[in-house]
């Protein structure tokens, strides 16, 4: 089940040491372990050395702004980070995504970055709400998912009912490759269906120390470890999970059709180790990404890269900002000069950044799969390419539209110009957008969940020192107007008092409800009125 060709050294073999690379995201709902199991795949694989870094991390990181109170108070996280570690030679690339609902649209970029993905469900919950959501996003894109039903230490539902869930709700074929020894408070440890092994307290728990190698589920050495009424479940359970399911197709997980599943505990390390191991041989090297004229290939020799997310003021004592890049192809060095293909310029990339499970470093050269982190003022915007010379586009990094619409109120009239920049600046992040109507002098913002809206508040107070609010707008929705440009300029002409532009200039319609918003569609049947906007 080994991969070919991962294990090159990059210095010697360059054409092929981007198959080393594994960059993935982990998609969940709230509360399902997430962050325990970020932290424990980084403990081992030998990134960081305590248990509990990662949110140390993320607590000196909160305490930079206000605005990261917000995440703080509700205890959710709302930037996406990345965090690369490294295992022999394997380096992965873990692209967090935030697991707010009101975040989605900042999540779906960061999946349109990343090769595979693990899927944590709660043994307790199955899939739950927001799961399902981003399960959808990476079925979209052919995402292959290996999961990990995670609390198996405590009292969790029928392993065969979680198994079923996964095969009916999300139609995905299920190959189990650990199964529980008891749950809750019968919890005995993990047993490995593929190497058959016992992982107990300790054995196959602690990195580097091997769990209890046994014959199969039916191996009398368990006996002296296991509890007569578990282990005869156990038994029946195993077996019959052996029986009722397809085994392990390697192009079927990658083809998003099959999913091996890991029963474990992120919290009391059961199967984290197996689940890295999964990573590292299953899940797939930098994939071909979409764009046009062609999807660009990872062994293409030429740099190609696209922005997937935008981050202002991660220190707001420099209004720096920084783009996340994902490599697609190519090999990128410091200091290379690249063509940013939506201005037509050309960018000379100083001072790239790497984003190690515990620092930041400075990156001197990155492969197919790798994240960049590009400081800049504004020039890069999430959507956009960065190439040796050629003129490509990014497919499927969507804009979406709207579902909640705001005029913005200014308290102190002199400060428009400031106000102006500091929309500006966070719509490129790009979880808020910000129209400006054709007529009238308030802006309008759009977000996808009401949550976006104080975040922004609170870092436009923070940052920008501006005082402001939010007035109910007379707008349920907004479209993009998309025609031929004199069909478009009679339809701006026509509905004024509803028309605004993005911050490139596209057109919107503003509509103040649904019936507004099919009337004008039919009345304007040559024009199109799009829910969502592929950055140009
Ligand atoms: P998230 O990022 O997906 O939101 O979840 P997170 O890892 O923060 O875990 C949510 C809660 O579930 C935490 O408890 C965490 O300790 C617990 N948890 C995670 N994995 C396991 C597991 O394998 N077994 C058990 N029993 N619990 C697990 P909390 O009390 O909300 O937070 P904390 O006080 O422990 O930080």
């Amino acid at each position: 089940m080994t991969v070919a060709n991962v294990m090159t050294d990059p210095k010697e073999a360059p054409a092929a040491a981007w198959a080393g690379r594994r960059t993935f995201a982990i998609i969940s709902h709230p509360d399902a372990g997430k962050t325990t199991l970020t932290e424990k795949l980084l403990l081992f694989s030998g990134a960081v050395h305590l248990a509990g870094q990662v949110k140390a991390r993320g607590d000196r990181r909160r305490a930079r702004s206000d605005w990261m109170e917000i995440e703080r108070a509700r205890g959710i996280s709302v930037t996406s980070s990345v965090m690369t570690f490294e295992r022999g030679q394997v380096t992965f690339n873990l692209l967090d995504t935030p697991g707010h609902q009101d975040f989605s649209e900042d999540t779906y970029r960061t999946l349109t970055a990343v090769d595979s993905a693990i899927m944590v469900i709660d043994a307790a919950k199955g899939i739950e709400s927001q799961t399902r959501k981003l399960f959808e996003v990476c079925r979209l894109r052919d995402i292959p998912i290996v999961t990990f039903i995670n609390k198996v230490d405590r009292e969790g539902r029928d392993p065969f009912s979680l198994l079923d869930e996964i095969e009916s709700t999300l139609a995905l074929d299920v190959c189990p490759m650990t199964w529980p020894v008891g749950m809750g408070g019968e919890f005995h440890g993990v047993y490995d269906l593929v190497g058959h092994r016992f992982l107990s307290d300790g054995a196959g728990t602690v990195p580097g120390v091997p769990g209890l190698s046994c014959t199969g589920p039916d191996d009398p050495k368990l006996a002296q470890r296991v509890s007569e009424s578990v282990l005869a479940a156990f038994r029946e359970g195993a077996t019959l999970a052996a029986e009722a399911y397809p085994a392990l197709d390697i192009a079927a997980y990658r083809g998003g059709r099959m999913t091996p599943v890991f029963f474990g505990s992120a919290l009391k390390d059961y199967a984290v180790a197996e689940l890295l191991g999964a990573l590292e041989t299953l899940a797939p090297p930098p994939r071909s990404q979409p764009a046009e004229p062609k999807p660009i290939d990872p062994a293409s020799p030429k740099v190609a890269g696209f922005v997937f997310k935008v981050q202002a003021n991660m220190d707001p004592n420099h209004r720096d900002r920084v783009a996340f890049v994902r490599l697609c192809s190519g090999r990128f060095k410091r200091g290379m000069k690249l063509f940013h293909v939506r201005s037509g310029k050309l960018m000379t990339i100083q001072a790239p950044i790497f984003f190690f499970a515990q620092e930041r470093e400075r990156a001197e050269e990155a492969l197919p799969g790798d994240i960049i982190g590009i400081p800049n003022h504004g020039t890069l915007r999430v959507g956009d390419a960065l190439t040796e010379g050629e003129a490509v586009r990014f497919t499927g990094i969507p804009n979406f539209a709207p579902e909640i619409l705001r005029r913005v109120r200014l308290d102190d009239p002199m400060k428009a110009k400031q106000l102006r920049r500091a929309l500006e600046d966070l719509a490129e992040e790009g979880a808020t957008q910000v129209f400006r109507p054709v007529i009238g002098t308030a802006w309008i913002v759009g977000v996808v969940g009401p949550l976006q809206l104080d975040v922004l508040a609170a870092r436009i107070e923070a940052e920008y020192k501006i005082a402001m609010g939010f007035e109910e707008a007379p707008y349920e929705t907004a479209r993009w107007v998309v025609g031929e440009p004199a069909k478009v300029k009679a339809f701006i002409e026509r509905l004024r008092g509803s028309v605004a532009e993005d911050r490139d200039n596209a057109t919107v319609f503003l509509a103040r409800n649904q019936w507004e918003l099919n009337r004008t569609i039919e009345e304007w049947p040559e024009l199109r009125f799009e829910k969502t906007r592929e950055r140009a």
